[in-house]
C-alpha cells in the first residue's frame, strides 16, 4: 500500500481518535474567523470520488480541503470514462498520475477504499467516506467531536468525556456503516453501547462487537445519555425486513411520546439524512435535545483534522 490512509476507525485506536478530536477543536477555531482558511495544505490536491449519492459528506470534505487551501477536484462517476468501460483501478491510477495526493472515496460496495489504497503506487492517501455497509469513519469521528463539545457547552468540562456514557444506537444496524464506525469510536472513548433494533435489522452475527442488544426501545430510553438514531437504509434492503414503515415507527421510532421517557440531560443524534415521521418525529429532530445540526457543523472541522493529519503532518494516522 501507499498511504497513510483512513479506512476504518479500527486503524486509529483511542489515541488516534483523541488526536483527531483535539485537532478538530483547533480547526473549529479557524472556521470561526472572518477568513476561515489556513495554508496548511497549499500545494496538495484532494480528489473527491463519490460513486454513490451524497450531500453532506461530499460537500463537507470538499469544504474542509478548501479551508486548508488544498486544490479540490471532483470526480463524477456518471460522466467519467468508467462509462466507456475503463476499470476503477485504471481510473484511480490515472488520477494519481495527474498528481492527486488524496482520494476521498465513497462506494456502495464494502471494501472499495481498501482496494483503491492497494492500487495506488505513488504515495497518495485514501479516506473512506462510506463503503457499503462496512464503515464511515469520519461520521463517527464527527459524532464523537459533537458529543464532547455539546456536553462541555451544556454541562461543563467535568462532563465532556464519553467515559461511562450510555449510548443507544437505534434502527437499521444491519445495513449501516455509520453504526459500525460509531460502535467502534464510542467504545474506544469508554461509552457503553446498546444496539436497539428488531431482530431482522441486526447483523447476522454480533461476535466481537462490544455491545449489548435490546429489542425494546421504551425500556432503554430512561437509562440513555445519548440516543443515536439511524435511517432505514431502504436502498440496501433486498427483501422484506419489516412488516411496514408504520409498524417500525410504532415500535422503534423516536416519537414525541416516546421521547418523554428520556432523562432531562439526554441528547439525540442522527447522521442524516433524516426521515421525519419515520425514525424520528419532527418535533424531536428540531427540539432542544437534538444535536443533528451541530453534527453537520462539526463535519468540516473534523474532516480538516483528518486531512491535515494524513497530508500535512507526516503522521502515519492509520499505521499502514
Ligand atoms: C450516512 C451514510 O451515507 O452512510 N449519511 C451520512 O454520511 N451522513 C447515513 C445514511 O445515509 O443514512
Amino acid at each position: 500500500m501507499s498511504g497513510p490512509h483512513l479506512l476504518s476507525v479500527r486503524d486509529l485506536g483511542a489515541e488516534g481518535v483523541r488526536e483527531v478530536l483535539r485537532l478538530a477543536g483547533t480547526f473549529a477555531e479557524v472556521l470561526s474567523r472572518p477568513v476561515p482558511r489556513v495554508p496548511a495544505l497549499r500545494g496538495k490536491t484532494v480528489c473527491s470520488a463519490f460513486f454513490e449519492d451524497s450531500t453532506r459528506t461530499r460537500l463537507s470534505f470538499e469544504l474542509a480541503a478548501k479551508r486548508l487551501s488544498a486544490d479540490v477536484v471532483t470526480f463524477s462517476a456518471s460522466s467519467s470514462s468508467i462509462n466507456k468501460g475503463e476499470s476503477l483501478r485504471d481510473t484511480v491510477v490515472t488520477l494519481e498520475a495527474m498528481g492527486v495526493d488524496a482520494f476521498v472515496v465513497r462506494h456502495s460496495c464494502a471494501g472499495v477504499p481498501v482496494q483503491v489504497a492497494g492500487w495506488l503506487q505513488g504515495g497518495a492517501s485514501v479516506l473512506n467516506a462510506g463503503d457499503g455497509a462496512h464503515e464511515h469513519p469520519t461520521q463517527a469521528l464527527l459524532d464523537c467531536y459533537t458529543l464532547t463539545e455539546e456536553r462541555r457547552r451544556r454541562f461543563g468540562p467535568a462532563r465532556e468525556g464519553l467515559e461511562g456514557l450510555q449510548v443507544a444506537v437505534v434502527g437499521d444496524i444491519r445495513h449501516s456503516r455509520v453504526a459500525r464506525s460509531c460502535v467502534l469510536a464510542f467504545s474506544e472513548l469508554g461509552a457503553a453501547v446498546t444496539l436497539v433494533a428488531p431482530p431482522t435489522l441486526l447483523p447476522p452475527s454480533l461476535e466481537g462487537w462490544p455491545v449489548e442488544v435490546s429489542y425494546d426501545l421504551s425500556s432503554v430510553l430512561p437509562k440513555c445519555d445519548v440516543v443515536y438514531l439511524l435511517r432505514l437504509q431502504t436502498e440496501r434492503m433486498e427483501g422484506q425486513f419489516l412488516p411496514s414503515a408504520r409498524e417500525y415507527t410504532a415500535t422503534y421510532g423516536l416519537t414525541a411520546q416516546r421521547a418523554r421517557l428520556l432523562g432531562p440531560d439526554a441528547l439525540v443524534m442522527h447522521p442524516g439524512p433524516i426521515r421525519r415521521g419515520l425514525e424520528i418525529a419532527a418535533e424531536v429532530a428540531d427540539g432542544p435535545a437534538s444535536l443533528i445540526t451541530s453534527q453537520v457543523a462539526s463535519g468540516v472541522a473534523v474532516r480538516m483534522a483528518v486531512l491535515y493529519l494524513l497530508l500535512g503532518s507526516g503522521v502515519n494516522l492509520a499505521g499502514s
